[in-house]
Order: C-alpha cells, then sequence, then structure tokens
C-alpha cells in the first residue's frame, strides 16, 4: 500500500476514531476535522499512545463552506495533497414532523449534506491532477428505509448516496472512485442518545441480534479506500446486522 493522506471529517467521533485508526493502521497520514474544541489534545495523545504519530487534526466547521476550503489549503500546505476522504461527520435532531422546527431540519442538512459538498470540492481537482483518489461517504440505514423521527436526517442521508452515484460517473474515468456506505445502529453516542426503551425496540429488529461495531464500519472503509478497490463505484454498501435488506 502506497502512503497516501486520508482526510476524515468527525474523526474523534465514535465511528470516526475507529476509521483513523484502520488507515493509520494501513499506513497512511491520517487527518481529522472536529468542530467542538477541547478534546482533540487528548484525542490526539490516545492515538500517539496507540502508536499512531503521523495523524493531525485540524478544526473545522464542515457545515462551512469557506472554513473547509480554507482547512483543505493549510492540509495542502503542512502535508500535502489529499487522496482519501472519508465524509463522516454528521448530527441527528430527531424529532416527528410535527414537531421538527426549522433549525432542526437546516442544521441536519447542512452538516450531514451540504458538508459533502463543501469537504469534496476542495480535495477532488488534486484527485483528478493524481490520478486517483477514494471518496466515501458515510451514510445511514436510515436514508435507505426512512426513520420515525427523522425526516431530516433520512432526506439528508439519501441524498448522499445521489451525490454518491452522480459524481461516480464524472470522475470513475480519473481513477476517482466515489462510494456509500450505509451503516447500520452502531454502538456510538449518537445511537446510546436514542431513549432505552425505544433503543431496545431497535435492537430487537435486528437479525445479528446486537449493534454494530465501529470497527466493523472501519474495516469496509480500508477495503474501499484501497487500491485493491478500483473497480467499486457508485455503491452504497449496507452494513446493518440484517436489519434491512435491499
Ligand atoms: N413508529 C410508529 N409510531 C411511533 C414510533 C415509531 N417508530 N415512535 C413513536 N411513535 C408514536 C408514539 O407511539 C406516539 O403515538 P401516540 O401519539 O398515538 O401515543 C407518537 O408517535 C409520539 O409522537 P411524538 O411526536 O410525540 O414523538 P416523541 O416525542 O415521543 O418522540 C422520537 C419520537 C423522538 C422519534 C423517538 O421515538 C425516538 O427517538 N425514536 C428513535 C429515532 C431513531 O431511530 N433515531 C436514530 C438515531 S441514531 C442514528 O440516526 C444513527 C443511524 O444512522 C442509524
Ligand atoms: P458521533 O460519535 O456523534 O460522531 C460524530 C462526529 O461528527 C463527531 O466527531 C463530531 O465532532 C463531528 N461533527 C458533528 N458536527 C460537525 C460539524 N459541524 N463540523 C465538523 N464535525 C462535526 O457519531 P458516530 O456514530 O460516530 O457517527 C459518524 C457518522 O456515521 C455520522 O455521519 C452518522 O450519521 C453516521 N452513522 C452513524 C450510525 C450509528 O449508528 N452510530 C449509523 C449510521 C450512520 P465534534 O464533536 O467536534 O462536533
Amino acid at each position: 500500500m502506497t502512503k497516501k493522506i486520508a482526510l476524515v471529517t468527525g474523526g474523534m467521533g465514535g465511528i470516526g476514531t475507529a476509521i483513523c485508526k484502520t488507515l493509520a493502521e494501513t499506513g497512511h497520514t491520517v487527518v481529522t476535522t472536529y468542530s467542538k474544541s477541547g478534546r482533540e489534545q487528548a484525542w490526539l495523545a490516545d492515538m500517539n499512545g496507540l502508536g499512531f504519530t503521523d495523524i493531525h487534526c485540524y478544526q473545522c466547521d464542515v457545515a462551512d463552506f469557506a472554513a473547509c476550503q480554507s482547512m483543505v489549503a493549510r492540509i495542502v500546505k503542512d502535508l500535502g495533497p489529499v487522496s482519501i476522504l472519508v465524509n463522516n461527520a454528521g448530527i441527528t435532531r430527531d424529532a416527528s414532523f410535527k414537531k421538527q422546527t426549522k433549525d432542526d431540519w437546516d442544521a441536519v442538512i447542512r452538516t450531514n449534506l451540504d458538508s459533502v459538498f463543501n469537504m469534496t470540492k476542495p480535495v477532488l481537482d488534486g484527485m483528478l491532477e493524481a490520478g486517483f483518489g477514494r471518496i466515501i461517504n458515510i451514510s445511514s440505514i436510515n436514508g435507505q428505509k426512512g426513520q420515525f423521527g427523522q425526516t431530516n436526517y433520512s432526506a439528508a442521508k439519501a441524498g448522499m448516496h445521489g451525490f454518491t452515484m452522480a459524481l461516480a460517473q464524472e470522475v470513475a474515468k480519473k481513477g476517482v472512485t466515489v462510494n456509500t456506505i450505509s451503516p447500520g445502529y452502531i454502538a456510538t453516542e449518537m445511537v446510546m442518545a436514542v431513549p432505552e426503551d425505544v433503543r431496545n425496540k431497535i435492537i430487537a429488529q435486528i437479525p445479528v441480534g446486537r449493534l454494530g461495531k465501529p470497527e466493523e464500519i472501519a474495516a469496509l472503509v480500508g477495503f474501499l479506500s484501497s487500491e485493491h478497490a478500483g473497480f467499486i463505484t457508485g455503491s452504497n454498501i449496507a452494513m446493518n446486522g440484517g436489519q434491512h435488506m435491499m
């Protein structure tokens, strides 16, 4: 595996941390973003303690296009061009549509969907020039099947895959692949925020009988970002313990 620069948004969260570890284990230079400052030094110290030293973090609100552009320019100047982009940052603001506010809608669409434009735009030209690139969008089972209380999130996550399919066609000839991963319910803070009684009912609907592990999603990101995955593009790969089969 040739060493590359991999940029993972939201890399200090549950799934993001596992993705950063996998990409670092594969030998890449890993760059991640965070929006709320305060825990980045501790997170970096943990990573260094695990032996991952070529790992870097930058503060950036992925919902802000100008901030993404200037962050990518700094990364390119400090480290070099980005070859692997994992659009992983995301939030939920769950409420039935009756109770959902315009702020809930805007926050989720901006952070989960606008961010995909905001981050892909500044890295894509470098990938096309290099003749190699991997873009992996972390969507959700709920973008595939919908979910009570998530009109905003389901719309954003379904939109991510529309983006994937269109861009995959535009850049396929230049060695750049674009894929979506749609995880089911994975044991992170995002799922632990669902009320326990509701969460238990959801787990009961998963044939495998448990929540997924962040490392399981990370392993798939590792494969999709590799040189072996050059024939996979425009795909939406589900990993949901059998909860939703398409
Ligand atoms: N299906 C059908 N009816 C449902 C329902 C469901 N899944 N959930 C709630 N209802 C019904 C209630 O029984 C109640 O009915 P009555 O009025 O007849 O009594 C009514 O809807 C309540 O509606 P409210 O608007 O008052 O809803 P609420 O305030 O009780 O909360 C909710 C609703 C916030 C959506 C809550 O049910 C919830 O948190 N659900 C989980 C949503 C979810 O799965 N989120 C995923 C988060 S993790 C993630 O997003 C990661 C990922 O990608 C997988
Ligand atoms: P998480 O632990 O809550 O992590 C989310 C990450 O996103 C955090 O690192 C957070 O960083 C970052 N983030 C949020 N808003 C941001 C913003 N405006 N700018 C930059 N970064 C921002 O969630 P997770 O479970 O790991 O989820 C990761 C991704 O997987 C999300 O896109 C989520 O929708 C998706 N997903 C999760 C599940 C699941 O079951 N957990 C299932 C399917 C899909 P800060 O704290 O610094 O803001």
